[in-house]
């Protein structure tokens, strides 16, 4: 029990989130650039994460489930070559649902959750070390796209060699030269990485998965300007704009962009901004990748050769890579 009197939770918890004065002033800015844009991660407000959620049980975004079936059907030869007793750090955790499926397999000696909402990751904690009594678990309240560091001390227990885990396919929000500076933090900070990549597949199945018959996905991208609004603050009225996405052959992504449908004027933070119609804001790259692309952008970063499993369609590959 603390001295305050409420009880200490099972789990050590650091929130290293920084406080930059203006933690909007990117946002307002990419809003105000003559190609507007919206990073991506300003899609994940409470509703924003619930619409995400939604798109993973879509039938047009196979990704989360071939993830799934990956670890169902070749977990263990995963595990096996991945190793138990590890340290398992977890990059955006979330709800930490994919790495507590993995615990059975992978046996960890401890856990460590990463990830931008602190409420939500205490929450998640909270369940975990009911289900997991014995396990050292630590929530670590970060965002670590700007960053791995934090105390070696939280990384417990110390001498366990490490399994960072990034599913998901994250990693494709990022640009490439991005992405391979993030690995190259993971390959730096040392131990192994365990991470879920999209590939590139036909164009027409590609864009069905981010604009869906349903338009959950296109609830999502709008969504974003109502988060905005909150933020700034801002009046998008989400009726002036329609979702768009599509895939760049040559850059190997999906792009998302919101697209005027009328000439327009928002005021963000009190300033102006007109919108002809037709004009778009970005919102979200989504890079697909080449198995051989990803492995050579793994050893890029520092990584050794990669081992992979694809599923059956090919659509989605696991890659585990060790150090160099
Ligand atoms: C989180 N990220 C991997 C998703 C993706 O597929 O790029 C986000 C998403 N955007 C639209 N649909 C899903």
């Amino acid at each position: 029990m603390r001295a305050g009197g409420g009880f200490d939770p099972p789990f050590r918890f650091a929130d290293l989130r920084r406080d930059n004065g203006d933690a909007h002033a990117g946002l307002r800015a990419g809003l105000l650039a003559a190609q507007a844009a919206i990073p991506a991660k300003y899609f994940y407000d409470a509703l924003g994460s619930r619409l995400f959620a939604a798109i993973c049980c879509l039938p047009e975004y196979p990704l989360t489930r071939s993830e799934a079936r990956l670890f169902a059907e070749r977990g263990d030869e995963i595990a096996a070559a991945a190793g138990r007793g590890r340290l398992l750090i977890d990059l955006g955790a979330g709800d930490c649902g994919k790495a507590e499926r993995l615990f059975p397999l992978l046996a960890p000696a401890g856990y460590i959750a990463l990830d931008i909402s602190a409420d939500f990751l205490r929450e998640a904690l909270g369940g975990l070390c009911r289900r997991f009594p014995e396990l050292p678990v630590t929530g670590v309240a970060l965002d670590f796209m700007r960053g791995l560091n934090f105390p070696e001390d939280l990384l417990a227990p110390a001498q366990a060699p490490r399994l960072w885990f990034y599913p998901g396919s994250s990693i494709g929000n990022f640009a490439p030269e991005e992405a391979r500076a993030f690995l190259s933090r993971i390959a730096h900070a040392g131990g192994a990485l365990l991470i879920g990549v999209d590939l590139v597949k036909d164009k027409a199945a590609l864009e069905a998965a981010y604009d869906d018959a349903l338009g959950v996905t296109a609830a999502f991208n709008l969504n974003v300007l109502r988060h905005v609004n909150r933020l700034l603050p801002a009046d998008f009225d989400v009726a002036d704009w329609r979702h768009v996405a599509f895939f760049d052959a040559a850059a190997s992504r999906i792009e998302m962009h919101l697209e005027a449908r009328r000439n327009l004027e928002v005021r963000l933070a009190g300033q102006p901004r007109r919108f002809a119609a037709g004009e778009r804001i970005h919102t979200e790259d989504s890079y697909k990748w080449t198995p051989d692309g990803f492995a050579a952008l793994l050893e890029q970063a520092g990584f050794a050769r990669p081992r992979i499993w694809q599923d059956d369609g090919g659509g989605f590959a696991l890659f585990l890579a060790g150090p160099a």
